[in-house]
């Protein structure tokens, strides 16, 4: 018996209208794959990479965590992003995360369990570093939503400084890395101005 019929059915008529439209898809899609963008998202099932920014299989090369974070140490996303850089030869990478973020709420909660509490560790780190900022704004919604923003900015800056990228911009490789926030509200994306575009075009 096979669990879960309704996904293989959507998927059949998914496989099916992606031949219907273009026979050549799947054929095309199997013989190469050159994403110009990595996206490093939040694991949120309500911030759909792809479809957000209307771009079609093979396209967006797409790594999510909780919080969209950028670990210094965690292998899982050095992997993506070296092989992203190196060999795929993407020229964006985009961080992006959103407002309503429930990793980004739990870095203001109690102390959960791990594994969880330490991934959220990263989150209350960057909640410490801007203390000052986050104690001024009106309430706890405000700081929620503004520590979304903050994190997305630390890991831009997180990011610049992975050896993966260093290297690519000491070769002259074009690599520019975006910080960028989803409203799930009204769907729209938000740059937040912090994009690092090396070598200077
Ligand atoms: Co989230």
């Amino acid at each position: 018996m096979r669990f879960l019929p309704q996904l293989f059915a959507n998927n059949q008529s998914w496989a099916s209208q992606q031949t219907h439209r273009d026979p050549e898809f799947f054929k095309r899609l199997c013989a190469i794959q050159r994403p110009d963008y990595l996206w490093i998202g939040c694991a949120d099932s309500r911030v759909p990479a792809n479809e957000i920014v209307g771009l079609a299989p093979g396209e967006l090369f797409v790594h999510r965590n909780v919080g969209n974070i950028v670990g210094r140490d965690d292998q899982n996303c050095l992997a993506v992003l070296q092989y992203a850089v190196d060999v795929l030869r993407i020229s964006h990478v985009i961080v992006c995360g959103h407002y309503r973020c429930g990793g980004i709420q739990a870095a203001f909660g109690p102390p959960t369990t791990d594994p969880l509490e330490g991934w959220i560790a990263h989150i209350r780190e960057i909640r410490q570093t801007h203390a000052r900022e986050l104690a001024l704004l009106p309430g706890d919604e405000q700081r929620w939503q503004r520590l979304c923003e903050l994190n997305v900015i630390a890991q831009v800056q997180i990011l610049s400084n992975i050896p993966t990228v260093v290297r690519a911009w000491q070769r002259g490789q074009q690599l520019a890395i975006h910080g960028w926030i989803y409203n799930l509200n009204d769907g729209l994306l938000h740059d937040l101005e912090v994009s690092i575009n090396k070598p200077a075009y």
